[in-house]
């Protein structure tokens, strides 16, 4: 009879098959379906048992007070929306290395510095280790509780028996393991079910719980995308590992804003908090060589003036190479698309790298402008103006459009010393803090620079 109940799951998107096959279906990946054995289905768990009924409550007589928990890290809170939510899980994913212990480990330390009851579960690392770890990041462990488990069903019953506990960490959600179930730890059946019993245990137990999640070589959090669903915040902590800096982005929020970030600068001493960033990210040296334009981006509800670099360069490769670190690849074939069907500007048989400096990612379609313009200056040879900031979204027909937060970006730019700013047409400032250069075509830009077209040609 068990035969009947086997089943064979995609371990990446979490397909479900009566036989195994060599490759899924749903997502396309190949080996990665695998035999999982449930052991009671839910049709015969429910069996002869009638339901419970449920006690219907009004909205209006349980919407409480906002009552969120600073966590005492400000750039933390600020993902979150405000502080975590009492009852809700939170997933962290990011690289191995990047940080999350570590980011995790002074939340613990600064909740209970404010008084909160914590709890710190590795499945990774032993408690001595993380102990050394708390004495580098200056944090007074005793008021923390630590333990080195994996066993699902121990976790939850010390978490039940420990109560009242205000946050819980649990590093990693890969390393957890349920006896109900046959397979791995990290495979897709552990890693849900142990999601679903700790975001169910925080609802019930009024706990926000943390829960790290291992990214895989594609980018997303292993144990796959079901996770996502299940948790109320999706976090992800990103950065290049060779620069110091961390950036935590929210994916997903069911009780905040989606397009926060938080900066952080991987110390000595642990991660430090980066309250006003607008600067990281410029580069180093005054003099701008050719190829790098300022972009004046907003990240959530902060400015960000971050530096594109672009090197065009002639290609010894049939297929010229096109690479880029910091943005989206498409993105950048779009531009050069424009560039060449628009302006007449072709950069075929040379090769095109982009990069945006300090390992920072730019998501933003303001982008565009900034990003044309590092790739005219390397190709003309000719840096733009030192003092100027670029911004702006460039439209298939080779229009520059306008962008949101004009004023916030260019009050920025001021601020840190620029006086001039490449931007769309029309933005209507009135005494705008330092000298507009608006564009209404993606050509008007290249008419800044000595003819460029020639060069190309030659
Ligand atoms: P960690 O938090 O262990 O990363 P994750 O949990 O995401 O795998 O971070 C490990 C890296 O951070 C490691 O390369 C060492 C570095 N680090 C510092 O530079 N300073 C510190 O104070 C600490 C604790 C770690
Ligand atoms: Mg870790």
């Amino acid at each position: 009879m068990a035969k009947s109940q086997d089943r064979y799951v995609c371990q990446s998107c979490g397909a479900v098959y009566a036989k195994w096959q060599g490759r899924c279906e749903e997502c396309g990946g190949w080996n990665s379906v695998i035999e999982e054995t449930a052991k009671a289905p839910l049709s015969k768990a429910l069996g002869g048992r009638r339901g419970r009924k449920l006690e219907f409550v009004s909205l209006q007589g349980t919407a409480g007070a906002d009552h969120r928990l600073a966590t005492g890290i400000a750039e933390l809170d600020r993902v979150l929306g405000g502080g975590m939510v009492p009852g809700s899980a939170i997933l962290i994913g990011g690289d191995p290395g990047i940080g999350k212990s570590t980011l995790l480990l002074q939340t613990v330390g600064a909740l209970a510095k404010g008084g909160a009851d914590c709890v710190y579960i590795s499945g990774e690392e032993a408690a001595d280790q993380i102990a050394m770890r708390g004495r580098r990041v200056g944090m007074n462990e005793d008021k923390v509780r630590f333990a080195a488990a994996s066993d699902l069903r121990d976790i939850l019953a010390s978490l039940a028996a420990a109560d009242p506990i205000h946050a819980v960490v649990i590093d990693s959600i890969q390393t957890l393991h349920s006896d109900t179930l046959d397979s791995a730890p990290g495979t897709v059946a552990q890693v849900r079910t142990a999601a679903q019993e700790l975001v169910a245990y925080a609802k019930r137990s009024g706990a926000a719980v943390f829960l790290v999640g291992h990214v895989t070589k594609d980018g997303q959090i292993a144990g796959p995308r079901v996770v996502e669903h299940m948790v109320d915040t999706v976090l992800y902590f990103e950065g290049d590992r060779s620069h110091r800096f961390r950036i935590l982005r929210v994916v997903k929020n069911r009780f905040g804003a989606t397009d926060e970030i938080g900066v952080f600068a991987m110390t000595e001493g642990g991660l430090a908090e980066i309250a006003n960033p607008s600067a990281l990210f410029l580069g180093q040296g005054n003099a701008r060589a050719s190829g790098a334009a300022v972009f004046a981006g907003i990240e959530g509800s902060r400015p960000l003036l971050v530096e594109i670099q672009a090197l065009v360069a002639a290609s010894s490769f049939t297929t010229p190479r096109r690479a880029v670190v910091g943005w989206d690849s498409g993105r950048l074939a779009m531009i050069l698309a424009v560039l060449d069907a628009r302006c007449g500007m072709t950069l075929s048989g040379r090769d095109v790298y982009l990069n945006v400096a300090g390992g920072l990612r730019v998501n933003e379609p303001a982008a565009d402008l900034a990003a044309a313009a590092a790739l005219v200056s390397s190709l003309a040879n000719e840096p733009l103006p030192e003092d100027a900031v670029v911004f702006g979204e460039i439209s298939l027909a080779g229009e520059v459009r306008p962008v949101a937060h004009t004023e916030a970006r260019i009050k920025e730019a001021a601020k840190l010393g620029f006086t001039q700013a490449l931007i769309p047409f029309g933005s209507g400032l009135r005494n705008p803090p330092l000298r507009l250069t608006e564009l209404e075509r993606l050509s008007d830009l290249l008419a800044l620079f000595p003819p460029v077209e020639k060069r190309v040609q030659a």
